[in-house]
């Protein structure tokens, strides 16, 4: 059980964990490429870690040495067959972009994972690769995990994603690179890029053409990743030196992207101070220092056509939204009911337990402030996010919140309490 109290504001400066998407990519990659790889910055999260296991499972050597990661690579279908069922734990990226891969295989495999990753939709995945020629079974006649592939020779597919979904779009991208032809994706809206970009780097080119993606067939070679910040985790920093008046924390090295930034404008729009210091590139990646001051916020309106570039960032705008001036409306976002829990319905039952008025739609919510955050004992229902968002509202409460199934904060951001700690003034 974790225990927040009330503070009066955030200060300081500090550097969030390296990004989760990102670092899931470079062991994926790493350990399909010729040669080595090293990888700095590497976030040492339960989900990543999980990647690196399966990874390993299937011949790829992993090191560390110091803060950097070491991969000797297996090279161009070199992966060997698991002698055992690969454990995904409760990442949907690891299950999701590993499936790409496996099919391109020429062995069969299973991929498991936790109580919600069993849950979650797999067919998304399986649909396409299937088409492509992979051979894939699971529960629920085919559609969730785990997951049984038969992988083998591809061939490439033209696909329209359903969702706006970097996973998916990343699942059919990486079994292209094991297809004859050319494969082509289209996604309905623009999905976070890592996958096209970091695959950049291992000497692959997408390409981009509006909301298309194309890829040839290829060998990658080993290469030296940095990882920026995660602006996912540093989110959680973001809204409670924003809420916060008088607050003033500098969060160095965040990666930027701006499939990933929406969190950045959208508290602008309500009003936080924020400035984006010392922009650079590294690897492909933009990143740059934000520094936030926190002031009275304004409601927002947040519709579909931003949702992707925020969508992990939901159930801590919501404990904003909770302390901003007006009605704020999140719309669009029916993807959050099948994230690692059903998102929209666990937040409001967690907001509601802390004294916050909640109305859930289908696809969001529309909650109404300033509300007054009262203490109480709430659940994380085991979900990363959940956990740290009612952190944050623990955080802005007027007494203190307990929260019970807090370890869960390790899969995306080890250390979250102990950054808190540091930044607390007062
Ligand atoms: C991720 C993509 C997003 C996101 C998840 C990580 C990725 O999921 O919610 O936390 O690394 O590609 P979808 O692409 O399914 O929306």
């Amino acid at each position: 059980m974790l225990t927040v109290h009330s503070v009066k504001k955030l200060n300081g400066k500090c550097r969030v964990p390296g990004d989760k998407s990102i670092s899931h990519r470079a062991v994926m990659l790493a350990g399909i490429s010729e040669g080595k790889t090293t990888i700095d910055g590497f976030l040492k999260g339960e989900d990543c870690l999980s990647t690196i296991r399966c990874f390993e499972q299937m011949g790829v050597l992993v090191q560390e040495e110091k803060d950097r990661i070491c991969i000797v690579g297996k090279g161009h279908k070199g992966l060997s067959e698991p002698k055992n069922v690969l454990d995904a734990g409760n990442s949907g990226t690891t299950m999701r972009l590993m499936a790409g891969i496996l099919s391109g295989q020429n062995f069969h495999s299973v991929i498991t994972g936790d109580d919600s990753l069993r849950g979650r939709p797999m067919e998304r995945i399986a649909v396409p690769l299937r088409k492509m020629g992979a051979i894939i079974d699971g529960r629920e006649n085919g559609k969730k995990a785990p997951l049984a592939i038969r992988g083998g020779q591809l061939k490439a597919i033209e696909y329209e994603l359903p969702v706006a979904s970097a996973q998916i779009k990343s699942a059919v991208l990486l079994a292209g690179l094991f297809a004859e032809g050319t494969t082509r994706v289209i996604e309905p809206r623009a999905s976070r890029d890592h996958t096209e970009r970091m695959l950049g780097s291992f000497g692959i080119t997408v390409d981009t053409d509006g909301l298309s993606r194309t890829v040839k067939p290829g060998k990658l070679k080993g290469t030296h990743i940095e990882v920026p910040g995660d602006i996912s985790s540093a989110a959680f920093l973001l809204v409670a030196a924003a809420c916060l008046e008088g607050s003033e924390v500098t969060l160095e090295n965040v990666g930027i992207n701006p499939t990933r930034s929406g969190i950045i404008k959208v508290l602008q729009q309500m009003g936080a101070e924020i400035m984006i210091n010392h922009q650079r590139e590294v690897g492909g990646e933009p990143i740059a220092d934000l520094n936030i001051r926190g002031t009275k916020l304004n409601a927002v309106e947040i519709g579909e056509e931003m949702i992707p570039s925020l969508i992990d960032e939901i159930p801590v705008l919501a404990v904003a939204a909770a302390c901003a001036r007006g009605t704020t409306r999140i719309t669009g976002a029916s993807e959050l009911r099948v994230k690692e829990t059903d998102r929209i319905s666990a937040m409001a039952e967690e907001l509601e337990k802390v004294g916050i008025e909640v109305t859930t739609l289908e696809d969001g919510m529309v909650i109404n402030g300033p509300q007054k955050i009262k203490g109480g004992r709430i659940d994380s229902h085991g979900d990363h996010r959940i956990a740290m968002a009612m952190a944050v509202a623990g955080l802005l409460s007027e007494d203190i919140v307990e929260i019970s199934n807090e370890s869960c904060m390790a899969v995306s951001f080890p250390g979250f309490m102990d950054i808190i700690r540091e930044l607390i003034d007062g």
